[in-house]
């Protein structure tokens, strides 16, 4: 039997598709359900077009009641019985009680070398800092912003005339390598990081 994935993404799933294209033939996971939090997100037609239901949780009218947003999404979801939630640039900080229904069984890419750069504007703040070198992680998500054991990572050179634009390009290109190289070995139980190049 497959594992059964749900990816959550709230624009344009870049990754998501990444990941969807990655699963076929050999692969131990199928996609079971795409959900945003924005009806507009450009993910969900991609989706959508690949044969993948598509559901939306919209997070606003729950206002500042994070928990009901999340019971609603966490409900939605459950109509799906995923075994996997991949988030693919899921833009909404999840609550321990949230992380906790899902704990060992979420994982996240984020556009920076974690641990360096947490949180919002990675780009930006590598070529402010004069790194030399940037990437992206994927990770397990834990109650802790963009924290959680790591399961893989990419690097990629800095260029001289970088903007945080070009860089993101280049970082988005790996993250489309990196993630669905994840996400094989996660699904098949391995927790080993795959280190990228
Ligand atoms: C990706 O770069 C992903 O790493 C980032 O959002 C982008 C989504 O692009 N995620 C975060 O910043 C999460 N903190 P996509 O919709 O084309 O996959």
């Amino acid at each position: 039997m497959s594992e059964r994935v749900a990816i959550l993404l709230s624009g344009g799933g870049s990754n998501m598709v990444a990941l969807l294209d990655s699963m076929t033939g050999d692969h131990p996971a199928r996609p079971a359900l795409v959900l945003s939090n924005r009806a507009n997100a450009g993910g969900l037609e991609k989706a959508a077009a690949r044969g993948v239901p598509t559901e939306v949780v919209d997070h606003r009218p729950h206002g500042a009641d994070r928990a009901g947003f999340e019971d609603a999404l966490h409900a939605r979801i459950m109509e799906y019985q995923p075994d996997i939630i991949c988030l693919a640039g899921f833009m909404r900080v999840l609550t321990e009680g949230f992380v906790a229904r899902w704990q060992g069984r979420m994982i996240n890419i984020h556009p920076s070398l974690l641990p360096k750069y947490r949180g919002l504007d990675t780009h930006a703040r590598a070529l402010d800092a004069g790194d030399a070198e940037a990437g992206c992680t994927v990770h397990e998500v834990t109650a802790a912003l963009d924290d959680g054991p790591i399961l893989g990572q990419a690097r990629v050179p800095v260029a001289q005339d970088d903007t945080p634009g070009t860089l993101a390009a280049r970082v988005l290109a790996m993250e489309h390598v990196l993630y669905p190289a994840v996400l094989r070995r996660f699904a098949a139980g391995d927790r080993t990081p795959v280190w990228l190049p």
